[in-house]
This record gives structure tokens, C-alpha cells and sequence, in this order.
């Protein structure tokens, strides 16, 4: 996702936290984020290029090879260097508490959640999860790949939510409350009570991307509202999935209940 995706999983997130959790999230939380996770959501984006980072670049996504539709851990995370190996990383981090620095474990499980949620963060290597997939979003040259992280939610801001983030977050957090609410609890849960389970989120994404984020949208082709349309409700469904799962993560980390695990 771009910074509003970000932004929009880790304040649906927030909104589900415990009060445990929100407690131990605000120590964590650097002085400028004044109390907000959204604030700093993006914050391994901003860094992933700067040369003593890099080795963090391809901890964003879990690429399959090409026209493959299933995801698998041993093959697509090679070394743990992906973006599943890296929630799993950065989780025990958390849970164990051994991390030098337990903001970044923080920052980092909180941004990779999301983008394990992008379909196309779960494309195919052979053309880098779409960003070299190179067309036009109605009028404007761009990639596959950036149609899914923001010009989806660019185009539905414009159209639906009034140019504002916030309406759009507050629209989500009412279709979960209403629309989506009978699936939450299956959202939120893992196979045998681990306390996360990305392999299960990318496998959803992968599917999602051959059915839906690839689909019509081969190099040189435009895109428009037909794409736009019926592909909204995706975009729209994997935040608040990513912001659930999020939350419900955080939640059996920080709850001092064990029995919650
Ligand atoms: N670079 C290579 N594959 C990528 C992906 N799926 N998402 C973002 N950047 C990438
Ligand atoms: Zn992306
Ligand atoms: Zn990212």
C-alpha cells in the first residue's frame, strides 16, 4: 500500500486495540506519533531504500513465480527474507521481548500486516508484483502495481469519500461493524492458536491478485472504471482485514490475560 493504505490498516487497528494493548503500544510509540500508530505506518517505506536499510526492501512482499497462484513458505520466503518471514520475525520479537529495539519490531509488524494484504504484494517475481506490468490508469501513465497500493483509493477518495481519509476509515469501520461483522471473528483467528499467521493472509492475496488484481490488466492496457469499480471492494476489504488481523495480533501479544492466547 501507499501512505493512506498504511495509514487507513493501522488506525482501524487502533480502534480494535484492548486496553492493554493500547497502553503497551503507546510506550512503544516514538514521541511523534503522538499516541497514534497511523502516524508512523509507513515509516519502513521511508527507510527501505536508504542504503544501511536496504537489506529491509525485501521484507515488503512475497513474490511466487510467474502464473503460479499458490503461495508457499518454503519456496517464496527463501531465508525468511519476505514479508511472511518477516511478520513471524518481528512477532517473536514482540513476544519474547529480546529485540534491541522494540519500536521498530513494532513499526515493522504493523506495516508488513498490511502490505501482506495487498494481492500484489503476493505477485509474481517475473514482473516484480506488477511494477512492471506498465499502463495507464485512465489518463495517467503508472504500473499495476501502484493502481493497487493508491490510485484504487485515490480515485474512490475523489468519488466517495469527500477527498478525506478519515471518511473513508470511518466508512470501513462501519462496514465492519455492519457488513462484514459476521466474518471478523474468523478473520481474526488462527490455526491452532498461534498468535499470527501470515502464511494464511498471503495465500488469500495471491488468489486474489491471479482472480482479480492481474485480470485484464496486461502492459499497455488502460484502465478505468470498469477496473475501478469492481475492484474497490477488495482494496476496501483487505485494509480493514489488515487493520483486524493487526489489532487481533497486538491484542494476544499485549493482553495480560494468557488465557486470551
Ligand atoms: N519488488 C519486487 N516484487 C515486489 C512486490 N510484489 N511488491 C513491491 N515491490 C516489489
Ligand atoms: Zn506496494
Ligand atoms: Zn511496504
Amino acid at each position: 500500500w501507499g501512505v493512506g493504505g498504511h495509514y487507513a490498516v493501522c488506525k482501524i487497528a487502533q480502534s480494535y486495540f484492548e486496553k492493554n494493548t493500547l497502553v503497551a503500544v503507546k510506550k512503544l510509540l516514538p514521541a511523534y506519533a503522538n499516541g497514534e500508530l497511523a502516524a508512523v505506518c509507513s515509516w519502513p517505506d521511508e527507510i527501505k531504500r536508504r542504503p544501511e536499510w536496504n537489506w529491509t526492501y525485501a521484507l515488503h512482499y512475497a513474490d511466487t513465480p510467474n502464473y503460479e497462484c499458490n503461495y508457499e513458505y518454503s519456496r517464496d520466503c527463501r531465508n525468511g527474507k519476505c514479508v511472511t518471514g518477516a511478520i513471524f520475525n518481528y512477532v517473536s520479537h514482540l513476544v519474547f521481548q529480546f529485540h534491541y529495539n522494540l519500536t521498530e519490531a513494532l513499526l515493522f509488524v504493523s506495516h508488513f500486516m498490511g502490505d501482506v494484504h495487498q494481492p500484489l504484494h503476493e505477485g509474481f517475481k517475473g514482473d516484480q508484483g506488477g511494477n512492471n506490468v506498465k499502463l495507464n490508469w485512465y489518463n495517467q501513465e503508472t504500473n499495476l502495481h501502484r493502481v493497487c497500493d493508491d490510485k484504487i483509493i485515490e480515485s474512490a477518495l475523489k468519488k466517495y469519500y469527500n477527498s478525506s481519509l478519515s471518511v473513508m476509515i470511518h466508512s470501513l469501520l462501519n462496514k465492519l461493524e455492519y457488513g462484514w461483522s459476521n466474518d471478523v471473528p474468523s478473520w481474526e483467528s488462527c490455526p491452532g492458536h498461534q498468535t499470527v499467521c501470515p502464511n494464511r493472509y498471503a495465500s488469500e492475496s495471491i488468489d486474489l491478485a491471479c482472480k482479480y488484481a492481474y485480470k485484464d490488466a496486461t502492459t499497455g492496457t488502460t484502465l478505468g472504471d470498469y477496473y475501478f469499480l469492481s475492484r474497490l471492494y477488495i482494496v476496501e476489504k483487505r485494509i480493514a482485514q489488515g487493520g483486524i488481523r493487526l489489532a487481533a495480533t497486538l491484542n494476544r501479544i499485549f493482553s495480560s490475560n494468557s488465557e486470551a492466547r
